[in-house]
């Protein structure tokens, strides 16, 4: 067989391994706890009944065929209203492009902007920055964070490495950790990004920011959800939004996600995506328009939706840090926003009771998943080293039940390593 070297070259994922080690468990009749995937059981998180009549709807009005390549206007003209009432942001239908959920914008964007071999920097752990890279042919500047800063990253992190970059890629709140920016942390980035413009020399490329908020509506708590253009204006040339509705109304099947920022480069990804043909399917653009207005549904459901999310992350973490008050070598980081906890595990290093050494923290994650029925996924999957021992768990996949019931067996599972 001979593929492309892009092809070639790819990374398997490593959350897709995990998956297959407890398909294979399942298949031999055990119930495991899976708190790997970044997506929702409809079972247990439904989207909005008023969307799901919308699209119903959409459909039985026949529309079907090709939607416009940068989304229905109607769609665009309520994401604009939307971002102005939730966010204070002035964005017109022209800066604003719909696609098939968030992922192909984020793409669009890589491409819009990145020449191979550009220096693209991004934390980690985050989401996917590494397979974007390697889509692009950008050089890729992982820049490692730490839990003393909640693995956000900071200005002091970033600073060594902006020089000379062509984008900066950020997410609050953070997938896979669910801890997000300070309003004072992410106006330092911003500052060191608008710095980094005014020193570049005139026809050189500037430096972009590609801001992924497909979490921001679900914070939690006081925690407050900051962006960089109502922090500092003078960024906003320079910076290119994602959203859409996949995880905030837990429709990641529905696939609708928007980007928005400057005209020009919004107008280029929309080439982009129009060759690639990632549209948004048009029923479920048009009933997502309504949906965008049904103000008193939307809050209801985001309310509950929050609400019930919110249960099932405490009750880990609570659990987590139980198990550290009675001396387990774990740890957590409370919950901020999105549907992930952060999880420290420190037993790399030590023995099961079948005598096999855990080296990594994969290592650690497939013991817990034969001997705890539970399952996380390691940092590693995200960018960071394998020996870093911090993990990420999603509730969105599991009851509030399978939480409460999975704690004991972590700890009875930790208790048999030495
Ligand atoms: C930070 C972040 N951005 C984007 C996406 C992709 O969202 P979509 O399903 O809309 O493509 C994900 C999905 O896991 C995510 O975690």
């Amino acid at each position: 067989m001979s593929v492309s070297a892009l092809a070639q070259t790819l990374k398997g994922s490593e959350i897709i391994k995990i998956g297959g080690e407890i398909n294979e468990l399942k298949k031999r009749g055990e119930k495991i706890a899976n708190l790997t995937i970044g997506d929702f059981d409809p079972a247990i998180f439904p989207i909005p009944t008023g969307l799901k009549h919308g699209i119903i709807d959409a459909y039985h009005a026949n529309h079907t065929n090709y939607p416009p390549a940068d989304g229905v206007t109607v769609l665009r003209e309520n994401i604009s209203v939307f971002l102005k009432e939730r966010y204070h942001l002035d964005y017109d239908i022209n800066q604003i492009l719909v696609a098939g959920g968030s992922r192909p914008l984020i793409y669009a964007t890589y491409l819009a902007l990145v020449d191979p071999g550009d220096k693209v920097v991004y934390p980690t752990p985050s989401w996917n920055n590494n397979h974007y890279c390697h889509l692009s042919g950008a050089n890729g500047i992982p820049v490692p964070t730490s839990a003393e800063n909640n693995f956000m990253p900071t200005a002091d992190d970033l600073r060594p490495h902006l020089a000379g970059a062509t984008l900066l890629a950020l997410c609050s709140p953070l997938n896979p950790t669910g801890t997000m920016f300070t309003k004072g942390g992410l106006e330092e980035i911003c500052d060191l990004v608008i710095e980094e413009n005014k020193n570049r020399k005139p026809g050189e490329k500037p430096l972009y920011l590609l801001y992924d908020q497909i979490y921001s509506l679900l914070t939690f708590g006081d925690h407050q959800h900051f962006e960089p253009v109502n922090l500092r204006p003078e960024i906003k040339d320079y910076v290119i939004f994602i959203d859409g509705i996949s995880k905030c109304f837990a429709a990641t099947g529905v696939r609708v996600g928007w980007a928005f920022g400057p005209q020009e480069i919004i107008g280029k990804m929309r080439s982009i995506l129009g060759h690639v043909g990632a549209w948004s399917p048009k029923a479920e653009q048009v009933a997502t328009a309504k949906f965008l207005t049904q103000t008193v549904e939307l809050n209801t459901y985001l309310h509950s939706f929050k609400n019930q999310l919110q249960r099932s992350l405490d009750a880990l973490y609570q659990g987590i840090m139980q198990l550290k008050s009675e001396g387990f070598m774990v740890d957590s980081i409370e919950p901020m926003g999105a549907i992930y906890l952060t999880v420290k595990v420190d037993y790399t290093g030590k023995t099961t009771a079948d005598g096999d050494l855990l080296k990594t923290s994969a290592d650690v994650n497939f013991y817990l998943i034969k001997e705890a029925k539970v399952a996380f996924v390691p940092f590693s999957a995200f960018g960071s080293g394998s020996d870093m021992n911090w993990f990420r768990a999603s509730v969105g996949g599991c009851s509030l039940a399978d939480i409460q019931a999975m704690v004991p067996n972590v700890k009875a599972a930790l208790e048999k390593l030495h």
